[in-house]
């Protein structure tokens, strides 16, 4: 690996951002006309869509579950997402990882119970990437979530906070995912407060573990606004269509 840049100049990082700070998030729900439901991500460079089918009959019907719906996820990046190989051969580990990570994060906020035989299946296509796509991911599929009508007891969104020497920042873009010395994503169902995903890269002190939870929390307050205004829009611009005819 090259040499470690300096990654936090005057408090502020390569971005110009303080420890605390989110990069620019904008989501937008309703994005593919034949999914159930599905958003569309920015977050940073990061560019992702995530799409949601069903519930629909489980097949192959050995998978089905006569007691509630199954969740099937696919996170995929696209072969010209980044500048490593993707796509070439199938999912690989680390696809695989977090596609079940992320099937982990719904299984625990949709009324499975609800749909007994059937499957719900996610989603989500990385079309560019710069760090942190787990996190933009599961939050963009829990819009599609919402927006297709599947019933859910919270609306989770992720993001990830590490540590760069001793600094515990927000949100590590793919520069300081390389060279970071922990990186911690976390998903939130906030209503339940609850978490759903916790992974670690790397170590963090009790006290920067902490750190990192509240200011994952507190940014978490910001993307679920966002979410929100992403599924009320649709309907927005469909009132002000009838209010004006
Ligand atoms: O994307 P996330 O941070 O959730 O996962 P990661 O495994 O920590 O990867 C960090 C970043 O490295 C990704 O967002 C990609 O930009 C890049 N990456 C890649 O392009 N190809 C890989 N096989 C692994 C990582």
């Amino acid at each position: 690996m090259a040499e470690k840049p300096e990654l936090i100049i005057n408090g502020k990082r390569n971005d110009g951002r303080s420890s605390g700070d989110l990069r620019p998030i904008k989501i937008e729900s309703n994005v593919i006309k034949n999914a159930s439901g599905s958003a569309y991500i920015e977050w940073g460079k990061n560019k992702i869509i995530a799409a949601v089918y069903g519930p629909r009959e489980a097949l192959p019907k050995h998978t089905a579950d006569p007691e509630k719906a199954v969740i099937k996820c696919r996170y995929s990046m696209a072969p010209f997402s980044s500048l490593e190989e993707h796509g070439r051969s199938g999912p690989n580990r680390r696809a695989i990882e977090i596609s079940k990570v992320t099937k982990e994060v719904f299984e625990n906020v949709v009324m499975l119970q609800d749909f007994p035989g059937s499957e719900i299946n996610i989603y989500i296509e990385v079309l560019q990437s710069d760090g942190g796509t787990r996190a933009a991911g599961i939050t963009a599929a829990a819009v599609a979530m919402a927006s297709s009508g599947i019933p859910m007891t919270d609306l989770p969104y992720a993001v990830s906070a590490g540590k760069v020497g001793t600094e515990v920042i927000l949100d590590l873009d793919k520069l300081e995912d390389n060279y970071s010395d922990a990186d911690m994503p976390m998903a939130i169902a906030p209503i339940q407060n609850k978490i759903l995903l916790l992974q670690m890269d790397g170590t963090l002190s009790r006290e920067e573990i902490k750190r990192a939870v509240s200011m994952i929390l507190k940014a978490g307050e910001a993307i679920s606004k966002l979410q929100i205004a992403a599924l009320k829009k649709p309907y927005e611009e469909i009132s002000e269509r009838y209010a004006k005819e």
